[in-house]
């Protein structure tokens, strides 16, 4: 069982930036990757929608036999994950707890904000999760959807997205002076994280759940006795239910490493 693939589910794209973090932390783990890019975006969709589709991609990757599951979407963690966990009897988790567990390690001013999609954000899952964690913190929060667009664009610097970054920060503006942690809760936003750096200011530590993610994803490996032990790395294997050309041009972007083989297939009707 230890030698069987860790499964992660995306909208699309953005979840590889988990999938760098996991492979980097987990280097001999095998990993399936599902990119629902025939369906993305999750971050406008409703919660019953969100769920159905992280339903259909669970069930595609428990065909590959994988011992876990990571959610690497927001949106999806946000709105699905508590159903998910309560229907399979594998490890899944999402990006939203491991997120806010390290936010609330480094506020000092114990005033966190946190961005994401529309549908993250309506959630409420990162405000709830953060407030169970730590009852005393002050929470802000804005949805920056553009940001996702410009991310897949390859459009992460420069005067555009800066504007773009202010114009959302706007809302978050009496807030701001005294945010000293700033939680990047969607998949795409690591990429925008020097613009956003720029514009939040040196001081806002800025926490990509991708990093924290790779991290809860060894523990709960180690603690259920199914890390891989063997010696050599391990193997990645690509699943998209759209065109494999075109998540394998934007994918080396958020994976920043060549792409060989994606496979395209159905998904939805189990
Ligand atoms: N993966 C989504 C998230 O992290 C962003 C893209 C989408 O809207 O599907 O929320």
């Amino acid at each position: 069982m230890s030698s069987a693939a860790i499964g992660i589910f995306d909208s699309g794209i953005g979840g590889l930036t988990v999938l760098r973090e996991i492979q980097k932390k987990l280097p001999k783990e095998n990993i399936v990757y599902l990119g629902d890019t025939a369906r993305v975006p999750y971050g406008t969709k409703s919660a019953e929608t969100v769920t159905l589709y992280s339903m259909h991609n669970v069930n595609f990757l428990l065909q590959k036999n994988v011992k876990m599951i990571v959610v690497a979407c927001n949106t999806a963690s946000a709105f699905a994950l508590p159903s998910l966990q309560k229907k399979y009897s594998l490890p899944i988790l999402g990006v939203i707890e491991p997120g806010s567990e390290v936010a609330i390690q480094k506020t000092k001013s114990g005033h966190i904000g946190v961005i994401g999609t529309e549908g993250t954000i309506r959630s409420q899952a990162y405000q709830n999760t953060l407030s169970k964690l730590r009852s005393d913190l002050q929470i802000s929060a804005t949805a920056c959807p553009l940001f996702v667009p410009l991310a897949e664009e390859g459009w992460i610097t420069g005067e555009v997205p800066e504007k773009i970054a202010a114009t959302y920060f706007e809302k978050l503006k009496q807030a701001i002076h005294t945010i000293d942690t700033l939680i990047l809760g969607c998949t795409h936003y690591p990429l925008l994280k020097s613009t956003i750096q720029k514009v939040v200011g040196p001081e806002v530590v800025l926490i990509d759940s991708a990093e924290a993610t790779a991290f809860y994803t060894e523990k709960i490996l180690k603690e259920k006795n199914l890390l891989n032990t063997v010696l050599e790395n391990g193997k990645v294997s690509f699943y998209v239910t759209d065109s494999a050309e075109k998540f394998k041009n934007v994918g080396e972007l958020f994976l920043k490493q060549h792409i060989s083989e994606v496979e395209h297939v159905s998904i939805g009707t189990t």
